[in-house]
């Protein structure tokens, strides 16, 4: 079994039922702050999965899923054995199934019926009134939903990837035969700093390093954030 099937199977082993007729346990002497307050984080974990999937970042989609099924377990933490149907299961192995894929056309259509889900529940404990839905809008202004990392590194092999190695010599043969140095040695020099390539990229100067040999790519400034995030998780992994 692959991992992704493990994890879905252990989670919704440990998952009660997800449907009309659920009912809400939380622990004794809990409160409906608590479980109000476990609802409010559910809710920007719905809207922020939404957004992960919607473009393609599917390590956070992943993220969001896992958080939301801890979450899910916290509101319904005595699961009843003659409870435990199919549909939640169904419900979301579906949507991990999707994102294990990375198939944008499943992941919707998997995350509409679990949106389903969450109303079901309210429906089914007297809060028929709280609907949820796909969300319109990220209210989420502060956090980029794009794989930035990901566009990085497709930009890097793209545009750098003329002159530079990117992350394999056996494989890349890098257009110009410039003496450029590899990526992979560049994020291992202890003075080369995120902040540097910063620097470079946006530098003034028609041809920028320590002999000016480079000719500086034409980049706007998403792109370079791009780059740089790219950069520095390489750097990380070599530190790592
Ligand atoms: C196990 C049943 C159940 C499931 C599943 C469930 N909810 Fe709830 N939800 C409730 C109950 C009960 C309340 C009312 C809590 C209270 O205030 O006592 C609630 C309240 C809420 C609220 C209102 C919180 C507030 O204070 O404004 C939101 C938002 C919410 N849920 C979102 C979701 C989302 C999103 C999902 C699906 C990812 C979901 N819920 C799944 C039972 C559930
Ligand atoms: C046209 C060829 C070419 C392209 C395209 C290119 N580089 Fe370079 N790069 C070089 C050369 C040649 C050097 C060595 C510069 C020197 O020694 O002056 C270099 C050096 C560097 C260095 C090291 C600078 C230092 O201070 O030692 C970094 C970092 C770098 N490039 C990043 C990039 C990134 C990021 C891109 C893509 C956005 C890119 N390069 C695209 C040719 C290129």
């Amino acid at each position: 079994m692959k991992f992704g099937t493990l994890m879905t199977a252990a989670i919704v082993a440990m998952l009660p039922l997800f449907n009309a007729g659920a009912e809400v346990n939380l622990p004794a002497g809990s409160t409906s702050t608590q479980l109000s307050d476990l609802m409010i984080a559910l809710q920007f974990q719905h809207i922020k999965l939404w957004f992960a999937g919607k473009l393609s970042n599917w390590s956070l989609a992943n993220y969001e899923l896992r958080q939301i099924e801890t979450n899910l377990r916290k509101a319904m933490p005595s699961p009843s054995e003659s409870l435990r149907s199919s549909q939640i299961t169904e419900r979301l192995q579906a949507l991990d199934r999707a994102i294990q894929l990375k198939d944008g056309a499943a992941f919707a259509k998997a995350y509409s019926d679990f949106t389903n889900g969450c109303n079901a529940c309210h429906r089914a404990s007297g809060f028929g009134w709280i609907t949820i839905q796909v969300p319109a809008n990220s209210p989420f202004s502060d956090q980029l939903f794009a794989d930035q990392i990901a566009q990085g590194r497709a930009l890097a092999h793209g545009t750098c990837g003329l002159c530079h190695v990117i992350s394999d010599s056996s494989r890349e043969t890098p257009a110009f035969r410039f003496p450029a140095p590899s990526f992979s040695e560049i994020a291992s020099r202890p003075s080369f700093s995120a902040n540097d390539l910063r620097q470079l990229l946006t530098s003034n100067h028609r041809r920028v390093g320590p002999s000016q040999a480079m000719l500086k790519p034409k980049l706007v400034e998403y792109q370079i954030d791009a780059i740089v995030a790219f950069f520095e998780t390489l750097q990380a992994d070599r530190a790592r």
